[in-house]
């Protein structure tokens, strides 16, 4: 008897009634049941995490064509994800700080319920470069998150640990919003994060597919989902103290994450497993003016943006 996905999503008034129907015609007992299995994650769709990244476009272009630290475009692509968060009933907080002589901001999104003392955390910086648009750096990142956290909202998700997701300033300049936040935190609210999930560039348009070998059950949590598609992974490990997982990994806090390919040059072997061209960069538009929304692979956005979920779904359950 095929239960399993029904587990927790028993906030739809539907599914419980599907249940309940099943366990009459199997002659099944609710309270003699097995404890409630993980409900499974949704598929994210595709189309709406590409009318996100539509929109960081348009605002690029509207604020002299990036989304950079300290500039108007970053502002409004952080005004843009925190409505639709805000319209979603999550509780978000914009987290202010200084670099270079201008303001930057972090944007953090709790999801109301959960075990405070077991907090699972996502996180993409929404800063560019001014060199560009960013819109696989980070839009791509910027936009499953999101994308996946309206699923949440929309499932009515309420695992057993608590979900925030979080929106990061100036990593372009050196990570500088995600150290801010990591710092800021007290000893004992850093120990409450039970893990810290980073995704940055993960639309490119030669991809890869890389998992991120720090924390080994969140490194497994991901590869189970590829191993399912039939996608062999490779270990990410050219972005130790890359990317925003660095302040987090260094105050202790398990890791991980996903990462399709940078200025790094695919290979013949990469390319027979993946597809692609070998020879040729996973991103050539990497930090450049070409970084625009034609600068995305859309199997590899929607693969990862599932990925997101599952491990999203997964590790809070
Ligand atoms: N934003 C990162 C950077 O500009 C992108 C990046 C390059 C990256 N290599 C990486 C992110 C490896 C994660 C892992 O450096
Ligand atoms: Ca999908
Ligand atoms: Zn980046």
């Amino acid at each position: 008897m095929k239960l399993s996905v029904s587990g927790r999503t028993a906030a739809t008034g539907a599914v419980a009634i599907g249940v309940s129907a099943v366990m009459l015609l199997t002659g099944g007992s609710i309270a003699g049941a097995a404890p409630a299995p993980v409900a499974a994650a949704p598929d994210i769709p595709v189309a709406n995490v590409k009318a996100h990244l539509a929109q960081l476009q348009s605002i690029a272009t509207a604020n002299g064509g990036n989304r950079a630290h300290g500039r108007a475009g970053y502002k409004a692509s952080l005004d843009y994800v925190k409505a639709k968060l805000d319209a979603a009933g999550f509780t978000t907080t914009v987290q202010q700080f200084t670099s270079s002589g201008r303001t930057g901001y972090n944007l953090v999104a709790d999801w109301p319920g959960g075990d405070t003392n077991q907090v699972v955390m996502a996180g993409s910086h929404l800063d560019s470069v001014t060199a560009g648009a960013g819109i696989n750096d980070n839009g791509s990142g910027s936009a499953a998150i999101l994308e996946t956290a309206l699923a949440v909202s929309r499932a009515g998700y309420q695992p057993t640990k608590h979900l925030r997701f979080a929106w990061w300033g100036a990593e372009e300049l050196g990570m500088v919003g995600s150290r801010y936040y990591v710092n800021n935190l007290s000893t004992a609210n850093r120990s409450k994060i039970s893990g810290y999930l980073n995704f940055d560039m993960i639309g490119s348009p030669n991809p890869g597919y890389f998992v991120y070998d720090d924390d080994p059950a969140i490194e497994k949590t991901f590869k189970d989902y590829f191993t399912g598609l039939g996608i062999s992974t490779e270990p990410e490990t050219e972005g130790d103290g890359r990317s925003d997982h660095a302040p987090f990994e260094n105050a202790g806090v398990p890791v991980g994450g996903l990462f399709s390919g940078a200025d790094y040059v695919k290979t013949a072997a990469q390319a027979a497993k993946w597809g692609g061209t070998s020879g040729q960069a996973f991103d050539r538009c990497y930090h450049s003016s070409c970084d625009t929304s034609a600068n995305i692979n859309d199997t590899a956005l929607d693969r990862n943006s599932d990925a997101v979920a599952h491990a999203v779904w997964e590790l809070s359950s």
